[in-house]
């Protein structure tokens, strides 16, 4: 053999070898798993809450353990969650991805209340979908465009008053929070019953501290996995103060380049239904000059004013007899609110934060004077109710504010706590035994409350109280 042969022989072996060289690391590269199929872009705590329009928007906010794009894509459809999904019909819309540093339970430490927690950087995503059709079920699935969520469901609000559709229900649950991640099994069992009684819920109220500690992941992830079907419920949240620092990231609130709901504090009409929502963490102590300003301008609304009913939303009960009844937050935050309700024919306020069921007697002159009514029995599922009509000054709407907590959802109940006030104008103050639900119905004249305590051992509820304010 030449040189010259031999110099091509080892030329055309190098090329060969090179060949091999580029297959092999082609194919270990294809290999490799892709950003996503190892569960990194997999959605979790997938939450949804309405935009500043409940029948045309809906806002979607969910977390991933990788960076990736934020997509939803979604269709009309009579489909249950979980169906397939036909993508050749989906809009799409994309959002936004922002880093988010948390903390998870060091290996080891899961299932411990004193746990040791470690820094972790998870990805916040965020949606928010605009010129949806009123009265529609939409099948829909988040994703990074190539990586997807289960198929779920979510319904926008119809367009009509209360007379024009019947009305309305929706749940009301509070204070899930846990320790660790078996204590939302209470929460899960409170959320599954709730389920079952309310057939086609509009919505979820959850009146604040969702979790008991704000800044560990694993908590909010129970709270998010263990109650199934939350992803096709959209859930109207109220800031506790056990998250009032995160509850902006969980949830998302308002409509692209606005401003409602940044501070936490935002309202929205459903059918021709007030709701404001209030935060009792935006303050050191009583609520700040600007959300007091807020919401004498939000309940002075044509939309307020102008609507059947007006309902707050709250976690910190200004009004209660137990726990932190008397404390100075407390007594500063009744101070502020009570006469803006009363001036304003707020008809109820929902209360949080002390883990006991409690209902007042209709209040006027800043909580210390009883309004007069009649009682009529309504019966709703089955169950009797007993419905108030006020026979206030100021005719149809009365002049008295019912100020009711449906107890706590979750773990943690409260067992004593009594505060000797006689100016609360108590009707009913119990103790729960397990974690409570209510569902409200809402008419053209009146709302109806169930509240119901769940036995999670025998798999049962007890009704602990029906009651109603009828117009
Ligand atoms: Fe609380």
């Amino acid at each position: 053999m030449d040189q010259k042969n031999k110099k091509q022989i080892i030329i055309f072996g190098a090329v060969i070898a090179l060949l091999i060289v580029i297959i092999a690391v082609v194919f270990i590269v294809a290999s490799l798993p892709q950003k996503g199929e190892n569960g990194g872009n997999a959605p979790f705590d997938l939450a949804l809450t309405f935009g500043d329009d409940p029948r045309t928007q809906k806002n979607f906010s969910w977390f991933t353990k990788a960076e990736c794009e934020a997509v939803v894509e979604y269709y009309i459809s009579d489909a249950e969650p979980g169906s397939a999904f036909d993508q050749s019909r989906a809009a799409s819309s994309i959002g936004f991805t922002d880093a988010f540093e948390t903390n998870c339970p060091k290996e080891g430490e899961e299932n411990s209340a004193s746990g040791k927690l470690e820094q972790v950087t998870l990805y916040r995503h965020g949606v928010y979908v605009d010129g949806l059709e009123p009265g529609a079920t939409y099948l829909y699935r988040v994703g990074d465009g190539k990586n997807w969520s289960a198929s779920h469901t979510f319904t926008t609000a119809p367009e009509g008053t209360l007379a024009d559709t019947g009305g309305f229900s929706f749940i009301i649950v509070a204070d899930t929070q846990g320790f660790v991640k078996s204590d939302y099994e209470f929460w899960a069992a409170a959320f599954r019953k709730a389920s079952e009684q309310c057939e086609a819920p509009a919505f979820m109220v959850h009146l604040g501290d969702f979790t008991e500690n704000q800044d560990n992941a694993l908590l909010w992830e129970s709270y998010f996995t263990l109650a199934s079907g939350l992803a096709d419920l959209t859930t109207v949240p109220v800031a506790g103060n056990k998250d009032d620092e995160v509850f902006l990231d969980y949830f998302l609130l308002g409509t692209q380049g606005g401003v409602t709901g940044l501070n936490g504090y935002y309202s929205f009409d459903y059918m021709n239904v007030h709701f404001s929502v209030l935060n009792t963490g935006d303050g050191s102590k009583d609520l700040s000059k600007s959300q007091i300003k807020w919401l004498t301008k939000d309940l002075s609304s044509d939309s307020a004013r102008g609507a059947a009913h007006r309902i707050v939303l709250i976690h910190k009960a200004p009004y209660s007899d137990r726990n932190h009844a008397d404390d100075s937050e407390i007594t500063e935050i009744r101070a502020q609110l009570l006469p803006l309700f009363e001036e304003y024919g707020v008809d109820v306020v929902l209360e949080g934060h002390d883990h006991y069921y409690f209902r007042s007697e209709p209040a006027t002159g800043g909580g210390l004077v009883k309004v007069d009514y009649s009682t009529s029995v309504k019966t709703i599922d089955g169950e009797e109710v007993t419905a108030f009509k006020l026979s206030g000054e100021d005719g149809e709407n009365g002049s008295g504010v019912f100020y009711f907590m449906p107890g706590a959802s979750g773990v943690k109940q409260h067992n004593k706590g009594f505060r000797d006030m006689p100016e609360i104008l108590t009707a009913v103050s119990e103790l729960m035994s397990g974690p409570t639900f209510c569902i409200c119905d809402v008419e053209e004249n009146g709302i109806y409350f169930r509240t119901y305590c769940v036995d999670r051992y025998r798999n049962a509820v007890a009704l602990v109280e029906g009651w109603g304010i009828e117009k």
